[in-house]
């Protein structure tokens, strides 16, 4: 069974755990590259996760993408938690509705029996948008939440695949390029040593923000990722990784 599996990389999983400096690291069988399921499992490994660690009336903030799509999939009712409220950790990135954190986290709500709130921001944002928008109260109270989330829940995406994915400009492809861009995530560019290349600029957690949220939980798994979460993990700013075997593998050859 699934539990059976991960007790198989115990070793596995303290060694990315030193490695990365991490509190907990969950490694599940396969590839999430080229097997659906593998999603799926690191999804339910996640749920589990959040189960164990969730008490009444937190807040969740949470990104967008497949492998949290995989995590709202896989939510269960979380009874021993009452009245936990999910709010997504940026406004707009580019992605497509079932891609992006406003229907994820609707989603995981209804599956946990848990509230929603919504960040309802045109995407891309104009600077001068971005400024006035954070002054609207109803953006202002749920920015609030985001900003005390004790709990987030987020993927890691490669660089480019991200840019593609949400049709980014010529201009900030080239700003990828030329900034050498390996990782993604919050709407964040990273570079291989995890400095900041480009950042999309939307409302919502900022990078230095996850330093005051006590678990910060990466999902993110496949080989073609290692690479990005180990650019990632420079940064240091997650506590918590759930990855597959697969791309655990490959994160040692490269430490
Ligand atoms: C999202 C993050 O959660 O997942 C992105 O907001 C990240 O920053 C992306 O890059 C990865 O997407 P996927 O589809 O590979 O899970």
């Amino acid at each position: 069974s699934f539990m059976n599996e991960i007790s198989e990389f115990r070793v596995l999983e303290s060694q990315i755990k030193d490695k990365l400096q991490l509190e907990h690291v969950i490694i599940v069988s396969g590839n999430s590259d080229t097997q659906p399921s593998v999603k799926q499992d690191m999804g339910k490994a996640c749920v589990q996760f959040l189960i164990s660690i969730l008490t009444s009336n937190q807040t969740i903030a949470v990104t967008g993408g497949t492998s949290m799509a995989e995590v709202a999939n896989q939510m269960k009712p979380l009874e021993h938690a009452a009245n936990c409220t999910f709010v997504p950790a940026r406004g707009g990135l580019g992605e497509q509705v079932e891609n992006q954190a406003n229907t994820i986290c609707a989603q995981m709500a209804k599956k946990a029996n848990g509230n929603y709130r919504m960040l309802y921001v045109p995407d891309p944002l104009s600077e001068e948008t971005y400024h006035s928008i954070i002054e609207e109260p109803a953006i202002k109270d749920i920015l609030e939440m985001i900003q005390d989330t004790k709990i987030v829940l987020h993927s890691i995406g490669d660089a480019f695949t991200m840019a593609k994915r949400r049709k980014a400009s010529e201009q900030v492809l080239n700003k990828l390029r030329s900034g050498k861009a390996v990782s993604e995530a919050f709407g964040y560019y990273l570079d291989e040593q995890g400095e900041v290349v480009y950042k999309v600029r939307t409302v919502g957690m900022q990078l230095e923000e996850l330093e005051h949220a006590q678990y910060v939980i990466a999902v993110a798994g496949g080989s073609s990722k290692a690479k990005a979460i180990q650019s990632y993990f420079k940064q240091g700013k997650s506590n918590v990784l759930i990855t597959d075997e697969a791309a655990a593998n490959e994160l040692l050859k490269g430490l």
